[in-house]
């Protein structure tokens, strides 16, 4: 409860310093799948991050006065006996402000009028600004906030006469992880990890794609990750070269390469990972090539994930790498498309290589926070901003060869992908997920083992 104490703290004490001001958030919305049936609730991450509450129908209001006094404020669903027979436990409010740390608390359904009453007189309101456009028109939070204003102007008080963004501020807080948000990224780093590992012992030709994705979601679960972080990738053959391919039906053909991209969320923090691997447990002469490529690619850009270097370092890196391979394997024709660094002026290379190389990593899988900071330069952009500790990215290059003419068939319908996470530390980095096998002798290896012992166990 601390690190969230801490983080309220936090935005109390920036937004004292700005002359005072309310903070507002709610958790996300309940979701309907179909009918009366609703999909898992997943919490809003900016309201966890500074509540740590876990509830649906919850909200969070912090008071920072101009007089210096401060107040956390939770808003939640009472107790209700009969509800809780069919739906489980709620802490109702009162035991919620004693458990969670908060100074008062009250019934959701309080929170119109709350709000109205304590932004009356203050001079500034942070919330997140046009987020959740899947919420309808009468429940977002921006319907919420006309209302109370305009119950504080028929009061003859003054609301707020500034508005800022919270979701701005809290990107900038979440983008550098604390220990003990650090421990839960490891842990789910490390579940994914053995998910990983039980997916590539147990694919062989004939399998299909599902079967291998039921052993991804048995390791997950079975590690105590409440959900996948993300609907997982598992790509075989030519499916390898979708980038968003989930279908997952296919059936995985000796001779063809299975991409994985699968990661768990634990305790509200998500891992990210991709392996790409021979569904036969050997890589053929034109899989190994491309696979080769990726992996220097890869641990050319992860070289880049250091303090001090600039966040566009890693993706020149993959690129400069893949680009250089594509013109080595005649995937490019130099003839046609000139040097090395045509390519890259040119961005031939994204005909094989069309995604970034990675991106922030949190509690949302795409996690929050600016790829850019400072002033925009002579050419209208800003500078991509400095890698610093604790932030925590992925690094994910990849080589997708669709049939195209003039490109050599050996490499038709390769698709390979690799993806680690990676924290920045004071001097240095952590690879959080370096322990699932990465070089082709590693992957040989594992696949060789499960077959070998599979043989054994008959
Ligand atoms: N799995 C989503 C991504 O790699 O960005
Ligand atoms: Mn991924
Ligand atoms: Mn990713």
């Amino acid at each position: 409860m601390s690190s969230f104490r801490a983080r309220r703290d936090q935005v109390l004490n920036h937004m004292q310093q700005q002359g005072g001001g309310a903070a507002l958030l709610r958790t996300a919305p309940e979701q309907v799948r179909s009918n009366d049936t609703d999909f898992p609730f997943r919490h809003d991450s900016d309201f966890y991050y500074l509540s740590g509450f876990t509830e649906p129908h919850s909200a969070l209001l912090l008071i920072a006065k101009p007089d210096g006094t401060q107040e956390s404020l939770l808003f939640c669903r009472e107790k209700n006996p009969e509800r809780e027979i069919w739906d489980g436990f709620r802490h109702g409010p009162e035991a919620a402000r004693e458990q969670f740390g908060f100074d008062r608390a009250w019934p959701i359904e309080a929170l119109a009028e709350q709000l109205a009453l304590h932004l009356a007189d203050l001079p500034a309101l942070y919330y997140p600004l046009a987020t959740r456009p899947d919420v309808r028109p009468e429940a977002r939070l921006d319907t919420l906030v006309a209302g109370a204003i305009q119950a504080v102007r028929a009061q003859r008080k003054s609301p707020p006469a500034t508005c800022h963004d919270l979701a701005h501020l809290l990107a900038e807080m979440r983008l550098f992880k604390d220990p003990s948000e650090i421990e839960l990224m490891q842990r789910a780093a490390d579940i994914s990890v053995a998910a990983h590992l039980r997916a590539m012992r147990a694919t062989a030709p004939g399998r299909r794609e599902y079967e291998i994705e039921a052993e991804l979601l048995y390791e997950f679960r079975r590690g105590g990750a409440q959900f996948p972080a993300y609907a997982p990738i598992v790509a075989s053959g030519a499916n390898s070269c979708i980038l968003h391919y989930g279908i997952n039906n296919g059936l995985c053909s000796d001779g063809d390469l299975l991409l994985i991209d699968a990661g768990c969320e634990f305790d509200g923090y998500c891992a990210d990972i991709t392996r790409t691997f021979p569904v036969n447990g050997r890589f053929s002469g034109a899989q190994k090539d491309c696979y080769q490529l990726v992996l220097a690619a890869q641990q050319a850009a992860i070289a880049q994930a250091m303090p001090g270097r600039p966040y566009n370092a890693i993706h020149d890196a993959a690129v400069s790498v893949l680009a250089q391979g594509m013109l080595d394997l005649g995937l490019l024709d130099a003839n046609k498309v000139g040097t090395l660094s045509d390519v890259i002026e040119h961005k031939t290379f994204r005909q094989f290589y069309m995604h970034g190389t990675g991106h922030w990593l949190g509690m949302d899988v795409h996690d929050v926070g600016d790829y850019r900071a400072g002033s925009p330069r002579a050419d209208g952009e800003r500078a991509h901003r400095k890698l610093e500790a604790g932030m925590v990215l992925t690094v994910e290059p990849g080589l997708y060869v669709r049939p195209a003419e003039g490109v050599p068939e050996a490499f038709w319908q390769i698709g390979i992908r690799i993806e680690d996470d990676i924290l920045i530390t004071p001097d240095d980095q952590h690879n959080l997920t370096g322990a699932l096998p990465v070089t082709v002798e590693q992957i040989e290896a594992v696949m060789r083992e499960a077959r070998e012992g599979a043989k054994v166990q008959v």
